[in-house]
């Protein structure tokens, strides 16, 4: 049976430049090309979730603009619910200019709009599709009292939990404590932890309670999963980067995905770097995400 997963996150239009390389402060430089296409990172984990085969609701807020629109049919293309997505009568549908240079590196800006006013009431009236979720992700491109929310809703029901920490930011020790899996990069894990160096001391530092574990992406390096007592390194799938923007959310979609079929953790981080690498081969967020018999393709090898 397909896993349910519940994302409960961002939509931004990503507006992308590709430029041989990134402008200097005050600099001007001619791009190669433009794209519009959608992102924000709960909706490509959703995108990345719902091509793996799972069954997918979106919770998450927009505003009453095109962008908006074109979100909510480009979920529908994709088989993603959309009953649970509220529209703002005021803010403006989430932004995202983004620079991908030839190495395929990015840079982005975002503006969050819509995201940051969800509310309680947009999650509680999801209450039972979360109940009978197998896992609920959630980042922090909605406001962190939702994300704090939507995990004590998953949490009280029994369903598990992942946080993905991005982009970078301080959270409260008891809303970290509501993650039963974190999934931070380096520098997300370097300000959530106030350690920097040493992945496994800071990693660990953030689990505070029994069955918690932290699984560090560290790009081209693949993910390092800690526990507290264990460190292990599982190594990426080696292919050409065109454009990474997403990666993170390519390997969290898969994560939630290889957890809610009941795959044991190492082979689910495993999966997760296969979803991901298929990502980064291709240019945009969500339109880069693969489909299941890629992967499955690249994890046969
Ligand atoms: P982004 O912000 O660009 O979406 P991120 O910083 O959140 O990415 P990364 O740690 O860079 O996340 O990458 C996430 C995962 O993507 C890695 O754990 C790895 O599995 C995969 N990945 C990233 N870059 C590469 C690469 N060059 N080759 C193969 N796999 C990659
Ligand atoms: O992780 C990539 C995403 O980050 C982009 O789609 C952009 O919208 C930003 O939210």
């Amino acid at each position: 049976m397909a896993a349910k997963i519940v994302i409960v996150g961002s939509f931004n239009m990503d507006l992308t430049a590709y430029a041989e390389r990134m402008p200097k402060p005050g600099e001007t430089l001619p791009g190669r090309k433009f794209v519009t296409g959608p992102g924000g990172k709960g909706s490509n984990q959703a995108v990345a979730a719902a091509r793996l085969g799972a069954d997918v609701t979106f919770i998450g807020r927009v505003g009453n603009d095109v962008f908006a629109e074109a979100a909510l049919s480009f979920w529908k293309q994709e088989g993603i619910h959309t009953d649970f997505v509220a529209r703002d009568p005021e803010n403006a549908t989430g932004v995202a200019p983004i620079w991908v240079d030839d190495s395929g590196e990015n840079s982005i800006i975002v503006v969050l709009g819509a995201n940051l006013h969800m509310t309680a009431a947009d999650i509680d009236r999801a209450t039972d599709v979360i109940a009978a979720a197998d896992v609920v992700i959630t980042q922090l491109e909605i406001n962190y009292d939702m994300v704090d929310y939507a995990m004590k809703v998953a949490k009280t029901r029994g369903v598990r939990t992942i946080l993905n920490p991005a982009p970078a930011g301080k959270l409260p020790r008891e809303t970290v404590a509501l993650a039963d899996y974190l999934t931070p990069n380096e520098t997300e894990l370097e300000i959530l932890s106030g350690i920097s160096g040493d992945y496994e001391k800071a990693a660990r530092s953030l689990l505070t309670r029994e069955g918690q574990a932290a699984v560090v992406t560290i790009g081209a390096g693949g993910a390092q999963w800690v526990s507290p007592t264990t460190s292990t390194i599982i190594p990426a799938f080696k292919v050409t980067a065109v454009d990474t923007t997403g990666a993170g959310d390519a390997f969290n979609g898969g994560f939630a995905v290889a957890l809610g079929e009941g795959k044991p953790l190492e082979e689910a981080i495993r999966f997760a770097n296969a979803t991901a690498a298929l990502s980064v081969t291709k240019p945009g967020t969500a339109p880069s995400m693969p489909r299941r018999a890629e992967v499955e393709a690249l994890l046969k090898g």
